[in-house]
């Protein structure tokens, strides 16, 4: 099968995820796909490149060429870019759109390092931001200024709050008002939700996380179905340079050939670590899009495939006892990140959204955010009750 068959892209997920742009290599056959490290590409004469039109590492690679073309086929857009971290494919997407005086809507909860880019980067050339519950159609409307807001930017599950945002409806209203819509799909994974086919414009990830899977790799992506677009990502990539090594790009394509078995039993486990925190008296409110009583549920019932292995609670005892909890867990790891197989627990306020303090974008000093991995769920409901029990007995454990 190669890489653009027909056949292929009419195929499940599953299958896309382990052959598009994956074809065993036709000098060899290598079954893997071969990691190319050189920098620089012989040519035939001035000009004359040969198959692939590689010139120099920079604008392009054939492994980089590979995980781009699967990446494009796992989100069903016509282009996919790969980047050295997520936060350089969100950088590359808002530099592509907006120009200074340009504005852009966010979520109110969000990454907190999307945040500041946008408000202290971006912010200081030019570009206006306001933020918004995009959960609510007419705030969302009332915070976009017609031929102004160029982007709307949509986090959904968010993080580390695991809001959910109704993509059609925020695509809607984005269209109406001649803005376009982009998806930071980092926590569902594209085997869980597709923006793209929900009416968004762009689609971004951490390729850090649950694609690459194994907690080995920093990169980023964004896949776009418009020409135009991918040509200024496409320019900007080569531009600004801040493009992923051979080798990440080898690891992440490994990670997504068992995206959709890994991402299942993410979910499942979350599912179960959920339900048992919920009952838990440590514990003060449990958010997991997966629970009928999440206010997105609704949403994400109809734009998910499942809800995702992210879970955050409230611990009773405030900030204290949350920064506590984080270091009695033994299986749940003390470390920032998520999507990895093992399991990781940490205090958003003071670690991946200390960025965001005495922003709109704060986040509450008693949250605590889990990564489920995807170990024996009773090991990981076990090591949670224990960590709890010695928080609420106060103990020095
Ligand atoms: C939702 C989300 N988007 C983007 C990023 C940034 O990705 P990276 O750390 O690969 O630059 C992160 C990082 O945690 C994230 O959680």
């Amino acid at each position: 099968m190669t890489v653009m068959d027909d056949e292929l892209l009419a195929a499940g997920f599953e299958t896309i995820a382990i052959h598009a742009g994956l074809e065993p290599d036709p000098l060899t056959g290598a079954v893997v796909p071969p990691l190319y490290l050189s920098s620089t590409f012989v040519q035939d004469g001035v000009g004359n490149l040969r198959a692939g039109d590689f010139e120099y590492g920079r604008s392009g690679n054939p492994t980089r060429a590979a995980l781009e073309t699967n990446l494009a086929a796992l989100e069903g857009g016509r282009a996919g870019l790969a980047f050295s971290a997520g936060m350089a494919a969100t950088d590359t997407l808002l530099r592509a759109v907006c120009r200074p005086g340009d504005h852009v809507v966010i979520p109110a909860d969000a990454y907190g390092g999307t945040y500041r880019l946008i408000a202290r980067v971006l912010g200081d050339w030019g570009v206006e931001h306001t933020s918004v519950d995009l959960t609510d159609p007419e705030a969302t409307r009332a915070a976009i200024r017609p031929g102004v807001t160029r982007l709307v930017w949509c986090e959904t599950p968010t993080n580390p709050m695991l809001t959910i945002a109704d993509i059609t409806m925020l695509a809607g209203l984005a269209h109406d008002a001649g803005a376009l819509l982009a998806v930071d799909n980092t926590f569902a994974s594209p085997y869980l939700q597709q923006p793209l086919s929900l009416g968004a414009d762009a689609v971004v990830h951490s390729t850090t996380k649950y694609l690459g899977g194994h907690s080995d790799v920093v990169g980023g992506a964004v896949v776009v179905n418009d020409a135009t677009l991918a040509e200024k990502l496409r320019f900007l990539q080569n531009a600004a340079g801040a493009v992923p090594g051979p080798f990440d790009c080898w690891l992440v394509l490994r990670g997504i050939r068992t995206l959709a078995v890994r991402m299942d039993r993410h979910c499942a486990n979350a599912r179960h670590i959920a339900t048992a925190l919920a009952t838990h008296p440590a514990v003060g409110s449990v958010r997991y899009p997966g629970m009928p009583g999440h206010p997105g549920y609704g949403v994400a019932v109809k734009q998910m495939r499942d809800f995702g292995g992210m879970v955050s609670f409230t611990v009773r005892g405030g900030e204290r006892a949350a920064i506590d909890l984080c270091g009695r867990t033994r299986l749940f790891t003390l470390a920032e990140s998520l999507g990895g197989v093992e399991s990781l627990i940490e205090h958003p306020a003071s670690m991946t959204h200390a960025s965001v303090a005495d922003s709109p974008l704060a986040v509450p000093a008693d949250l605590v955010r889990l990564s489920v991995g995807i170990e024996s769920a009773d090991d990981l409901a076990a090591d949670l009750r224990a960590a709890l029990d010695g928080v609420a007995a106060g103990g020095n454990g």
